[in-house]
């Protein structure tokens, strides 16, 4: 039986990217998907490509004002009676030097990337509450939220806060049976302009991951697939990471006596590793 058997989730930023693949692993399993972004366009596409009238529906909004949130969610419960899961996907980072950083940078990576899951998952979890039979909610984070990157600062402190976020929702909310976890990926290849994977920025992040591969859009998906359906009802309050073994990495290097004594920085890769 499929695993998302009549469940209805709702997925924000599904026009392109990661979410799409979320959107796209869901309806395979049998939910129904109400998918948001806020570009018309490939939000369009994907309700065309994805092709499934009966359980896929949608509609442009800007997850960044809690008005827009709202009559999205009334829009994904007029439509398909309740809401079950939501995926708080929508975000992304823009480099900048931490010097260079203006208040406008600062606050609109603080509202696409905290305030707009902030938004979805609060409107989300009264709604769980008021249907009173539980549900999933799915906040994405970014192993950028555990570790700092330089240029990243301000999304590096949004994503830390979506875990902090998910740990409290978790304790506040598990009594009710809806149960609130991170999913942090590292890098994905989601048809960005950086996906060229000969670029030598991805060679290099290819070279942290234990599996010598970077991401994929359905590596996220699977991994949402699972937080949304029954198979993971003893997970809560957990920041759920999926990189290949690029952070463990950077613990095991700290930690093996061979590289006791040396100083091994986040980017710094031993030669035996680097591609
Ligand atoms: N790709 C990666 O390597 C990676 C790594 C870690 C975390 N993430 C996180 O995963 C999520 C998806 O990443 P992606 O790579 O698919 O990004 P993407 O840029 O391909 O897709 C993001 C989608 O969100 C939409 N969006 C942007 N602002 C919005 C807003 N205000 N309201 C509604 N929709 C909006 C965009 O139009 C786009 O369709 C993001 O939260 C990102 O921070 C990505």
């Amino acid at each position: 039986m499929p695993r998302l058997q009549d469940r209805v989730c709702v997925v924000t930023g599904a026009g392109r990217g990661i979410g799409r693949g979320i959107a796209t692993a869901f309806l395979a399993e049998g939910a129904s998907v109400w998918i948001c972004d806020i570009n018309p366009s490939t939000l369009e596409q994907t309700l065309k490509d994805l092709a499934a009238p009966d359980r896929l529906d949608g509609c442009v909004t800007d997850v960044t004002s809690r008005a827009a949130c709202q009559a999205m969610f009334d829009q994904a419960v007029a439509r398909f009676g309740r809401v079950d899961a939501v995926v708080n996907n929508a975000g992304g980072g823009i480099a900048c030097a931490f010097v260079d950083i203006d208040d406008d940078l600062w606050a609109h990576e603080i509202a696409l990337n905290l305030t707009g899951v902030f938004h979805c998952a609060q409107i989300g979890a009264r709604l769980m509450l008021a249907q009173g039979e539980g549900g999933s909610i799915i906040n994405i984070g970014s192993t950028n939220g555990m570790y700092g990157q330089a240029g990243m600062a301000p999304y590096g402190a949004a994503k830390a806060g979506v875990i902090n976020m998910s740990k409290s929702m978790a304790l506040e909310l598990g009594e009710h049976g809806i149960r609130v976890n991170a999913l942090c990926p590292g890098t994905i290849l989601s048809g960005g302009e950086y996906d060229d994977p000969d670029h030598p920025t991805l060679t290099l992040l290819r070279s942290h991951t234990a599996v010598n591969r970077l991401g994929r859009v359905e590596d996220i998906a699977a991994a949402a697939v699972y937080l949304a359906s029954n198979e993971s009802t003893f997970m809560s309050g957990h920041a759920m990471v999926v990189d290949g073994g690029a952070t463990a990495r950077q613990l095991l290097m700290t930690a093996t006596p061979d590289t006791q004594s040396q100083t091994v920085s986040r980017h710094t890769v031993p030669d035996s590793s680097a591609s």
